[in-house]
């Protein structure tokens, strides 16, 4: 694998480009290489890197047309952080058929890629466990109509983490939901020191969900940022919103990896 550090140079945020994919997975594998979900999803003694790659470069695929993908960057594109959204939808609003199509689409590519490569350590049974306990999850603190902002990938190189990076990057899209008095929503399976870091962004904690299959147990921690004026802990509102838009120009002078 290239050493994807990136240089002590500057950062700049941008849309993922297709020429962006490499890097950033490769800092996505390096920012979850310890993550307590990707160990009980994967056989770790079976893990293929590979398969991996081509999972999530579909993934990504699939995000830059159906979601939004922001990559922090040197000049010469080395990717020191990633993050993936997906766009509200109305809670009442059904399926339509473009959204249809690039679910199959997606399902198509995924079908493709196990029969190249294998699962790669991936436990299916708890694969699906997952999406039900997360389906059931959603469902039960989703309560806005309007749908929420869902950050589903957000990885810092290890070598750039606590600089700010992740903040700045999340305020790329903290700065449209706020305008559009939207919420956002996310999941992690690391109560320390994630959900504090969470809450520097704004986010409260609003529920945990314990993914169990007899034979080990991961736990979700679901986060909602509220949009200004409509949470429920309004009154901290005031502290983080004031971060966003200026923090890409405190990381790019702080960061020194
Ligand atoms: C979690 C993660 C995305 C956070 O990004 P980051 O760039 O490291 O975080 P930032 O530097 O932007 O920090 C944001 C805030 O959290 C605080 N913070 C950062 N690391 C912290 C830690 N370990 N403990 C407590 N607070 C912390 C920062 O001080 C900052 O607060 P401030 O706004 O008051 O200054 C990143 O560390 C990461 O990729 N971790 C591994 C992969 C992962 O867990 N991804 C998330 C899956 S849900």
């Amino acid at each position: 694998m290239a050493n994807p550090k990136p240089a002590p140079s500057k950062l700049e945020i941008t849309k993922l480009a297709a020429t962006d994919i490499d890097a950033a997975i490769t800092t996505i594998q390096l920012a979850f290489a310890d993550d307590p979900f990707a160990d009980w999803i994967y056989d770790r003694s079976k893990f293929s890197p590979k398969r991996n790659h081509a999972s999530l470069t579909i993934r990504m695929k699939w995000g830059m047309r159906n979601g939004h993908i922001y990559v922090a960057h040197t000049p010469e594109r080395k990717c020191a952080g990633v993050a993936m959204w997906v766009g509200p939808k109305p809670l009442d609003e059904k399926q339509t058929w473009d959204d249809w199509w690039q679910d199959w689409m997606l399902w198509f590519r995924q079908l493709g890629m196990n029969t190249r490569f294998g699962r790669g350590g991936l436990k299916v049974k708890r694969y699906y466990l997952w999406k039900e306990s997360q389906s059931k999850l959603q469902s039960s603190v989703w309560t806005n109509p309007e749908g929420y902002w869902f950050c589903n990938i957000l990885a810092i190189h290890p070598d750039c983490q606590g600089k700010g990076i992740g903040k700045a990057l999340m305020n790329q899209v903290f700065d449209i939901a706020d305008s559009e008095g939207v919420p956002c929503y996310l999941e992690s399976s690391k109560l320390e020191p994630n959900v504090k870091i969470y809450e520097k962004m704004r986010f409260r904690f609003v529920k945990e969900v314990k993914c169990d299959d007899g034979d080990g147990v991961c736990t979700l921690f679901s986060m909602i940022r509220d949009a200004p004026g409509k949470g429920a802990e309004e009154e901290s509102s005031s502290e983080s919103s004031e971060g966003s838009g200026k923090d890409v120009d405190a990381v790019i002078d702080a960061v020194t990896p």
